[in-house]
């Protein structure tokens, strides 16, 4: 009888062992590792993607496109069954993905849309509320006077999709005379240090009168105070930003940042891991809308951004375990 067990025991290990190595394989593609939230992404994915039985490689592409592409082209000379792709420019893709296509494999755009080529999911927030929030939190603080834009990575669609929803909040009062828009800059690779660059100089242009930001992320957000802080403008002008960054939570506390916008990135990693193992099974999928990326009409999921101003910060970012009260509070 022991011994009937055991070997059930062991047949059972090896059963699951051989499942595990047979899971799906999952090519994991990210646009750039060095900025706090693509961390968190990665370890997020991972995790939910093996708990399923699958394998994740995992590569950054360090904010190079043509890096991007040859690491998705490893990753097809692998036989991964699935790409999950951030890219870091999204309309020069079309390729490398026709190829994996021809090969059989799925592809999700994760976060950030892929254009011109045809893929299989998109999984990502609503970005153009995303700008609306950011556009309304300023507006409401600063309803009148001058605002300075610093947008995005030009090669990012969400970025695009940021300032179409801060334009949809903006223009009404554009238009009736309230705001005057001094400056519209981009930050290439949404560097923190293009900010401030773009901010310094935006300051000067206008000999610092400048009422209010709106920045499309919380590392611009962070370079532009910095450039605010050497005027002494910090915490006077306000300002917007996006991801919950551990810094910027800090900021928001400290009273130099307005807010951010958290996007609960554990329901985006988990979902994605959960559809990319459907994608490599070819089971259904269930949606909420579709994305038109200039070539197909994309199925996609798209999950709710939250505003997170000083009032809110516990019972959102900390209530979520994103990031510790002791973390934010500095104690
Ligand atoms: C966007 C993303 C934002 C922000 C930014 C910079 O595509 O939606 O959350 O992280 O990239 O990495």
């Amino acid at each position: 009888m022991r011994l009937l067990s055991s070997l059930i025991l062991i047949g059972g290990i090896f059963l699951s062992a051989m499942s595990f190595a047979a899971g799906p394989k999952i090519g994991l593609l990210m646009s750039d590792l060095r900025l706090e939230r693509w961390q968190k992404d990665r370890d997020l994915f991972t995790e939910a993607a093996e708990a399923l039985g699958a394998t994740v490689y995992a590569q950054s592409a360090n904010g190079d496109a043509t890096t991007q592409i040859s690491q998705i082209e490893n990753m097809i000379s692998r036989g991964v069954d699935v790409l999950v792709i951030v890219p870091e420019n999204g309309e020069v893709l079309g390729n490398v993905i026709a190829e994996a296509k021809s090969e059989g494999i799925k592809v999700l755009a994760y976060d950030r849309l892929i254009k011109f080529a045809e893929i299989d999911l998109y999984v990502s927030f609503d970005n153009v509320r995303v700008g609306e929030m950011q556009a309304e939190a300023i507006i409401s603080k600063t309803p009148k006077g001058k605002y300075f834009l610093i947008g995005g990575s030009p090669t990012d669609n969400n970025a695009k999709m940021f300032r179409e929803g801060q334009m949809n909040i903006l223009q009404p009062a554009i238009d009736a005379g309230d705001i005057t828009v001094v400056g519209d800059q981009w930050a290439t690779g949404w560097s923190a240090e293009a900010a401030l660059n773009i901010m310094e100089n935006g300051l000067t242009a206008n000999a610092n009168k400048i009422d209010a930001v709106v920045a499309s992320n919380d590392g611009t957000a962070g370079g532009a105070i910095q450039a605010l802080a050497t005027q002494g403008l910090a915490g006077k002008v306000a300002i917007s930003g996006q991801d919950a960054d551990l810094a910027a939570v800090r900021r928001i506390v400290a009273g130099t940042q307005t807010m951010t916008v958290y996007k609960p990135i554990s329901n985006l990693a988990k979902t994605s891991a959960e559809l990319a193992v459907k994608l490599a099974k070819s089971e259904k999928i269930n949606t909420n809308g579709t994305v038109e990326n200039g070539k197909v009409d994309v199925p996609a999921v798209l999950l709710a951004p939250i505003a997170v101003f000083k009032d809110n910060i516990d019972a959102t970012i900390i209530a979520d375990g994103f990031h510790s009260h002791d973390a934010v509070y500095q104690k």
